[in-house]
């Protein structure tokens, strides 16, 4: 299993959300929900919005683009939750604040 370092919790306030590009090849949209942090693929599915740039509204986060919602734990479209629409999400760790994103092993290359 891959764990990237993706900041700090300082970088992300609760009720807000920021992209990080990580190994030079992962993009993620990160979350803060509450004080939990969800990471999503940062490529929005309708026209490759950047997802972190947007804004967090309850559990969504809104592409900045054209303002598609996107549910933080499940990737799904809130006005359309089929796969299609469906945005990859990733599990994360926080280790004396430091954000982990794990990356699948399908996933590493
Ligand atoms: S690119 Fe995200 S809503 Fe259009």
């Amino acid at each position: 299993m891959k764990c990237l370092r993706a900041g700090t919790l300082n970088d992300l306030a609760p009720g807000t959300c920021i992209s990080v590009d990580l190994d030079g090849k992962y993009g993620f949209a990160l979350a803060n929900l509450n004080g939990k942090i969800f990471a999503l693929d940062n490529t929005c599915p309708h026209a490759g919005g950047p997802l972190g740039e947007g804004t967090l509204e309850g559990e969504h986060v809104i592409c900045p683009w054209h303002g598609w919602k996107f549910h933080v734990q499940t990737g799904y479209r809130k006005s359309n939750p089929n796969e299609a629409w469906k945005v990859p999400t990733y599990e994360t760790r926080v280790v004396d604040d430091i954000i982990q994103v794990v990356i699948p092993e399908a996933e590493q290359g």
